[in-house]
């Protein structure tokens, strides 16, 4: 049983340029208030399917709604229900960062839009209301888009790399204000390069490559996929290894050893299989140390890492090249 309805659901969706087809018969739901993070690798497709569904292309196949309503057809009556940060904003130079700002407040509705110092504020741009456009700097540009983007008060804002260009603590700040109007109850579809945005705002997530979706689910599913990874240095080529221990290195829950020769050091990397039993990485380490201290030989800087979405990231488009 569904507890929430269906703000964005893209079924099959099929789009191109020319004989290229962009997008290859892709399907996502996004449930409202959820924040859903698009992500893939260059040219996947990830602005060709936003264009469609902000209802500036028309879809060559396939079915795409927003809030119920066809986003090309009927995009007069979704258009003030939604917000829209492009890949790459368009101002007029010329004017100050007030003067567009209040230029957009004059195109939303009078109902609910964002007093011109609110929208200041919430991007933290209250310092350069006076500053030409032009003379902003790339980050202060992308936080400009954003509130010009959420001054309407959308229930659906489509962010398409909102932070590309900011600062470290900029683009804290930028999650912060994308969780509050979350919090609100906004419905956001993101898309971003920064695999730890996605993993901090997201709560579920697709990764498309070449106009396919390969991977997708909650977050902590797609996170827990990675397995974990168990690392170390011991202190002996792999030549003197062999000739110690035979066999050599053991097998760990199934995983076997990725060796890398640094002098007389071997680097050596496991990737567990994804497990959900939480003492998984204690239950592997057993063999490896009855295997250490038979060979006498010490697991110098063992560490053991979680696996992160970058981790699957590389994996899926890895296997998917
Ligand atoms: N106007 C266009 N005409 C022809 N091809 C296009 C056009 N726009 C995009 N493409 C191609 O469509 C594919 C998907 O592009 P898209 O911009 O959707 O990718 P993306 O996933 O947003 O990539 P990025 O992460 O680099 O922003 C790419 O191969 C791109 O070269
Ligand atoms: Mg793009």
């Amino acid at each position: 049983m569904r507890t929430t309805q269906a703000a964005i659901e893209v079924d099959g969706l099929r789009q191109g340029y020319g004989d290229f087809e962009a997008v290859r018969g892709i399907s996502f739901t996004v449930r409202e208030g959820e924040l859903f993070a698009l992500l893939g690798t260059n040219g996947a497709g990830k602005t060709t399917t936003m264009e469609v569904l902000e209802g500036f292309t028309k879809a060559r196949g396939g079915q795409v709604r927003v809030l119920g309503l066809d986003p090309h057809r009927q995009r007069r009556e979704l258009r003030p229900r939604v917000g829209i940060m492009l890949q790459e904003g368009g101002f007029l130079g010329d004017l100050t960062v007030a003067e567009t700002i209040a230029m957009w407040r004059g195109m939303a509705a009078d109902v609910g839009r964002r007093p011109m110092t609110d929208a200041l504020a919430l991007v933290g741009l209250e310092h350069r209301a006076g500053t030409r456009v032009r003379q902003l700097s790339g980050g202060q540009k992308r936080r400009l888009d954003l509130a010009l983007a959420v001054l309407a008060r959308p229930e659906v804002l489509f962010l398409d790399e909102p932070t590309t260009g900011m600062d470290p603590e900029a683009r804290r700040d930028t999650w912060k204000v994308i969780q509050d109007l979350k919090a609100e109850g906004v419905t956001v579809l993101l898309t971003t390069h920064y695999l730890e945005e996605a993993e901090r705002l997201a709560d579920h997530l697709a990764i498309m490559h070449e106009g396919v979706v390969h991977t997708h689910g909650s977050v902590e599913t797609v996170v827990a996929a990675a397995g974990d990874q168990v690392a170390f240095r011991l202190p002996i080529s792999p030549e003197a290894l062999r000739a110690r221990t035979g066999d050599g290195l053991p097998f760990l829950a199934g995983a076997a050893p990725a060796a890398v020769v640094a002098g007389e050091v071997t680097r050596v990397t496991y990737t567990l299989p994804a497990t959900s039993s939480p003492d998984g990485a204690h239950a592997a380490l057993r063999p490896l140390m009855a295997w250490a201290e038979k060979c006498e030989l010490p697991l110098e800087r063992l560490e053991i890492r979680r696996g992160t979405l970058e981790d699957v990231f590389l994996r899926v488009v890895g296997d998917a090249r």
